[in-house]
């Protein structure tokens, strides 16, 4: 038996039930670009962050601000994009450009953005430990209602120690970030899902007489997002999530990654999941403008926030600028440690065919000046991914 409004207040149970609780949901295949038939989907990152996916001071129109973050979004969706990602970020990264320092908050960006919009699949990136399930759940569900079912939702645990600390929170070892995001999703997923209300009693989590209306206007919940890659993450993302992020360098690693990605989704959890990558776009008419726009983006670096970045990371002890820490720092520079595409239309096409190939299934990324960058992204690279079958 269904318990009724007044029951879950623990008044009497005279009320039927209120008719929005019975609404049939929408098949999230028929509304959301990520779970639609593009074969290699595309989508932006970070476009609500201050200088996106670049630790530079390399010129470009691009700026943080609600007309601007608006006019790409809007041009992504004309072009057919799939998603925009967004970073979540509380404070920059200092050195000379104080990296991502002037940020969107993502959930206010993404409902913005949803009503602005009218196909792309438009996400919100939540650092689990700073928001409670109860507000989050209904943050994403209202989203979702606003985008008519087009909210992506990216689980991230919290990496950055002095952002966590801003929250008078001490970062949790590692893993144990995991065991937490798990009970937080477990809790957000059954207000998205479950009718009537429920108790929960958990490690991190109580609450008595818990409930969610409206549900999110996708079924059974919106997209999940993560971008873990540790070991932990992976088990995360293979039990929760819809789409996987990884970060890894040639297409060989890709290729074994993804397999396994998917086999122990498959294998373990009886579930479906995608893998997508991110990276640094630079498409020009020669390869070689291509190149040197790409090589002044790491002349003009800032080396100091990508230094921070690293250290903080924790996969680079040393400041000196050896060989390695200045490649990863390069890295970090153009594009957050993401995978470069730098080339022709030509060649950035065959690279994301190749990308496809090794089974990722979409890439988020970044350019050095989206807005203008899309255009010639849409006129000259979009058909050519037509014409190899990987998109229509
Ligand atoms: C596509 C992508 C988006 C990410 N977005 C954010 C973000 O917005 N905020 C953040 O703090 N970390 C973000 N991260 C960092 C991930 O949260 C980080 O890589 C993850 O915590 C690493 O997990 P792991 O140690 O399990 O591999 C992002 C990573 C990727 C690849």
């Amino acid at each position: 038996m269904t318990i009724t409004a007044n029951e879950r207040l623990g008044l009497n149970p005279t009320d039927p039930r209120p008719a929005e609780e019975t609404r049939p949901l929408v098949d999230r295949t028929q509304t959301n670009p990520l779970f639609g038939d593009q074969k290699m989907k595309l989508g932006l990152f970070g476009t609500n962050c201050s200088y996106g996916l670049i630790m530079s001071h390399a010129p470009s129109t691009y700026e943080i601000t609600w007309a601007h973050t608006k006019e790409i979004a809007q041009r992504a969706d004309q072009l057919g994009f799939d998603v925009l990602v967004p970073v979540a970020r509380w404070k920059g990264f200092g050195g000379s450009t104080n990296f991502n320092g002037n940020c969107f908050e993502t959930y206010a960006w993404a409902a913005g953005l949803a009503e602005a919009t009218e196909r792309i699949a438009i996400g919100a990136t939540s650092h689990l430990p700073t928001v409670h399930p109860i507000v989050a759940a209904k943050a994403a569900t209202t989203i979702d209602h606003i985008s008519g079912g087009r909210f992506a939702l990216n689980l991230v645990m919290g990496w950055v120690p002095p952002e966590m600390e801003m929250f008078g929170r001490e970062q949790r070892e590692h893993d144990a970030r995991y065991d937490f995001g798990q009970e937080w999703l477990d809790f957000a997923t059954r207000l998205w899902t479950e009718e009537g209300s429920f108790s929960i009693d958990s490690e991190f989590f109580t609450g008595d007489l818990l409930e969610a209306y409206p549900k999110p206007h996708q079924a059974p919940r919106p997209a999940l997002l993560n971008a873990g890659n540790s070991p932990r993450g992976i088990e995360f993302s293979a039990r929760n999530v819809d789409i996987n992020f990884a970060s890894l360098d040639t297409l060989d690693n890709i290729k074994s990654y993804t397999d396994a990605l998917r086999a122990k989704a498959r294998e373990e959890y009886q579930r479906e999941i995608k893998a997508m990558t991110y990276g640094l776009v630079v498409c020009r008419d020669t390869e070689d403008e291509a190149k040197r726009a790409f090589r002044q983006v790491v002349d003009e670096g800032d080396w100091g926030a990508a230094g921070n970045v690293i250290k903080i990371a924790g996969s680079g002890e040393s400041q000196s600028f050896d060989h390695a820490v200045r490649e990863m720092q390069e890295r970090f520079i153009a594009g957050w440690g993401g995978y470069p595409i730098v080339g022709t239309p030509e060649q950035v096409a065959e690279e994301l065919g190749r990308l496809n190939e090794a089974g990722m299934e979409g890439m988020i990324f970044g350019l050095i000046d989206y807005n203008e960058e899309l255009k010639y992204f849409g006129e000259r690279v979009i058909p050519l991914l037509k014409e190899a079958g990987l998109r229509h």
